[in-house]
């Protein structure tokens, strides 16, 4: 199997810089802070195996979250990460073709490649603002597709399609026998003005992937869910089985208590990025190193540099003499990725001011 190019750089620089903004997540809650939102004491829950589904309350809390979904649609897994990995192996075979949007989190096409399939890339162009072009998918896509892999807000550059592109995916899957596997992992922190759905209220055929890691802020529960027909979720719990047999716990009852809360939660998530992106705004236009496409949603940007000098050797550099980590562009999988980088913006504002400030003093130094 391919390295996981974005954790085995995180392994590296991680716990030898000063200043992380390469994370794609919400600066975490405490627990003290969830525990405070919680109407019941969990301390006397026993430390064991749950259900390999999830716990029923979980379920249904989480189904709330869609239209069209019940408890039964729901499968609680460790992380989007498990949900994934569990969807592509419960329904890509041999000689299959995948179609995944590039550039793209390296999970969304190594995995489906390790089980077997072929990857088809659907390229996000900067030029159309990272935005998928549905002309194009119609040529991508065949009778041998099995699956099309979709992440809006996108990860790394924050591009989101609308519902009229979304209902369209659907509908050419389905006149292919083909699935669409939505990655909705940034989609809960609706952006203003934007109302995207989530794939699996749009089709039968269309399956969601959630978690508590980013829109939430809660990645140390290791808690997501797929939402589905009840026939995939059957196929995925009997798989699970095997890989983790059931999610932790303590993850379930905190995620509980999360999405019982989940306009507060929310609230204080939006506030942060809102700061935060205007801070990376400003940052990139008075830069004339820099350029972006500002991202619709999510809690990542995808600058481009306009300095001779590849990527993993910008970041790397960063990392030694100036201890800010940020991600090389090219880890995200395609040549157009050269001279960008991702930077995340929903840590402490505090941190990003900082990084921000490094990061300048570096491109300074490289003029
Ligand atoms: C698009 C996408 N999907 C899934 C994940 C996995 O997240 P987790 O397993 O923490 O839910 C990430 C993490 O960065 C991501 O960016």
């Amino acid at each position: 199997m391919e390295p996981f190019w974005i954790e085995r750089w995180f392994t590296k620089y991680e716990l030898n810089v000063e200043i992380n903004i390469a994370e794609s997540g919400i600066q975490p809650f405490t627990l003290s802070e969830i525990l405070a939102m919680a109407d019941e004491d969990f301390s006397e829950t026993k430390l064991g195996y749950i259900e390999s589904g999830g716990s029923r309350e979980l379920r249904e809390l989480a189904s709330l979250t869609y239209r069209e979904k019940d408890w039964e649609n729901v499968l609680v897994t460790t992380g989007g990460l498990e949900a994934n990995f569990l969807l592509f192996g419960v329904l890509v075979q041999e000689g299959d073709e995948v179609v995944v949007e590039f550039p793209n989190y390296q999970q969304l096409y190594s995995v489906p490649k390790f089980f077997g399939a072929k990857i088809i890339p659907w390229r996000l162009r900067e030029e159309n603002n990272y935005v998928p072009d549905i002309e194009q998918l119609n040529e991508l896509v065949s009778q041998r597709t099995r699956m099309i892999v979709i992440n809006h807000p996108h990860n790394p550059t924050g591009s989101m399609i609308d519902n009229k592109a979304l209902r369209e995916i659907c509908e050419i899957a389905q006149e292919n026998g083909a699935y669409v596997l939505s990655d909705e992992v940034y989609l809960d922190l609706k952006p203003e003005g934007h109302n995207l759905d989530a794939a699996c209220d749009i089709s039968n055929n269309a399956i969601s992937v959630q978690s508590m890691s980013k829109s939430y802020g809660l990645p140390g529960t290791r808690i997501g869910w797929i939402t589905a027909s009840k026939d995939i979720i059957d196929r995925c719990n009997q798989f699970r089985e095997y890989v983790t047999l059931c999610s932790n716990v303590l993850g379930e009852k905190l995620a509980i208590i999360a999405l019982k809360n989940r306009e507060k939660i929310m609230e204080r998530n939006r506030r942060i990025i809102r700061t935060n992106f205007e801070i990376v705004k400003n940052w990139i236009k008075k830069n004339d190193e820099l350029s972006w496409i500002a991202p619709k949603g999510g809690v990542v940007a995808f600058p481009r540099y306009n300095l001779p000098l590849d990527s993993i050797t910008l970041c790397s550099r960063l990392a030694e003499e100036e201890k800010v980590l940020i991600i090389p562009g090219t880890l995200f999988g395609d040549q157009d990725t050269e001279h960008h980088f991702r930077i995340g913006f929903g840590y402490e504002t505090e941190k990003l001011v900082k990084g921000i400030e490094k990061i300048d003093h570096f491109l300074q130094k490289m003029k």
